[in-house]
C-alpha cells in the first residue's frame, strides 16, 4: 500500500539524502521548504514557511505521514508547533521528527528550541516517533574547514563529539517513517568519539595528504557551555545506536582528492 509522505526540509543536508530513499520505496513524496522547485524524480516540491506559518495547511493536506526535518539555528520550537497544528487538523497518522542528542541538557538556544520541538510533537495528540541524532559529518566539515584558516589546531579541553553520517541518519529515518509510531527511539551517534583537535587534524590530513605540522593550541571553553561540554552532556555514551560510517570514511570521500592542496 502506498502512503502519501510529506518531508519538511527535504531540500536540506539530511533531506537531500532522505527524500530519494523514501521516493525509492514507491510511496508518494512531497517536500516542504521555503523555496519551491519543479517536480523531479517523482517528488513534488511545495513552498511553505513553518516559522511564519505560511502555506502549511495546503502543504500538509492529504499527507498521511509527516517526516519533519526542517530546522534552523533559531525557532524550531515555534516552527514545529505551527506544523503540528496543521498536521492535527489534516488527520496525519504518523509524525516523525529529528532532534539532537543533548536537547534536554545543553545550555544553548538551538538545543532548547529542539527540546521545545520535541515537546510540541509529544503533546500533539498524533501518533509520533522522534529520533535524536549527533552532529552530522557535514556540520563538522563546515566547522573544521573554518578552523583550518587558523595557523594552529584548536583543542578545547574536555570537548568531545561523536559525529554521525547523514546517510546513516537518513537510512534510520526511512525505517522509522515507514514503521509504526514508536515514541522516543534510541539515539543515533557515530561509531567513534573524537576531540575537536582530532577532527581538525583528520580534515587537514585528508586535505594535504599527510599529518599536519601545525601546533596545537589548548584552551578552556568558559562558562556553563564549557561545563556542559566537559560533563559530556552533548553525548550519549551508553545505549545509543551507532552509525556505520566514520569521520575518516567521510573525509576520504568528500575531502581527499576533491580538496587536496599543498600546505601545512
Ligand atoms: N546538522 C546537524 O549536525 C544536525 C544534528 C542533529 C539534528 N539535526 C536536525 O536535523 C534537521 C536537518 O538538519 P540539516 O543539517 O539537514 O539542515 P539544513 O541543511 O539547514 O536544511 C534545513 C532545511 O529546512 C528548510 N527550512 C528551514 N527553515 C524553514 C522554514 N522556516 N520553513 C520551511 N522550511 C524551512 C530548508 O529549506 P529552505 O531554506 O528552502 O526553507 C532546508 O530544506 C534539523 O531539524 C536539524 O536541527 C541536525
Amino acid at each position: 500500500m502506498t502512503s502519501s509522505i510529506l518531508v519538511t526540509g527535504g531540500t536540506g543536508t539530511l533531506g537531500r539524502v532522505v527524500t530519494p530513499l523514501l521516493a525509492g520505496t514507491g510511496n508518494d513524496v512531497r517536500v516542504l521548504s521555503r523555496h519551491g522547485r519543479d517536480p523531479k524524480d517523482g517528488v513534488e516540491y511545495v513552498t511553505a514557511d513553518l516559522l511564519k506559518g505560511e502555506g502549511i495547511e495546503s502543504a500538509v493536506d492529504g499527507a498521511e505521514i509527516v517526516l519533519h526535518l526542517a530546522g534552523a539555528a533559531k525557532g524550531d520550537d515555534r516552527a514545529t508547533r505551527n506544523l503540528v497544528r496543521a498536521a492535527s487538523r489534516a488527520g496525519v497518522r504518523h509524525l516523525v521528527c529529528i532532534s539532537v542528542i543533548g536537547a534536554d541538557l545543553m545550555p544553548l538556544g538551538y538545543f532548547r528550541a529542539k527540546l521545545g520541538a520535541e515537546g510540541a510533537v509529544e503533546d500533539s495528540g498524533l501518533p509520533w516517533t522522534t529520533l535524536r541524532a549527533a552532529q552530522f559529518h557535514d556540520l563538522v566539515l563546515y566547522v573544521t574547514r573554518a578552523l583550518a584558516k587558523l595557523p594552529v589546531v584548536l583543542a578545547p579541553g574536555g570537548v568531545r563529539l561523536q559525529p554521525v553520517d547523514a546517510r546513516d541518519v537518513a537510512e534510520r529515518l526511512v525505517e522509522l517513517t515507514l514503521g509504526d509510531p514508536a515514541g522516543r527511539v534510541a539515539d543515533l551517534a557515530g561509531p567513534k568519539l573524537y576531540g575537536l583537535a582530532e577532527l581538525s587534524r583528520g580534515y587537514l590530513q585528508a586535505r594535504v595528504g599527510r599529518p599536519t605540522r601545525r601546533p596545537t593550541l589548548p584552551f578552556r571553553v568558559p562558562g556553563k557551555v564549557g561545563r556542559a561540554y566537559r560533563a559530556e552532556d552533548n553525548l550519549v555514551l551508553d545505549g545509543a545506536d551507532l552509525g556505520r560510517r566514520t569521520w575518516e570514511d567521510f573525509l576520504a570521500e568528500r575531502v581527499a582528492g576533491a580538496e587536496r592542496v599543498r600546505g601545512r
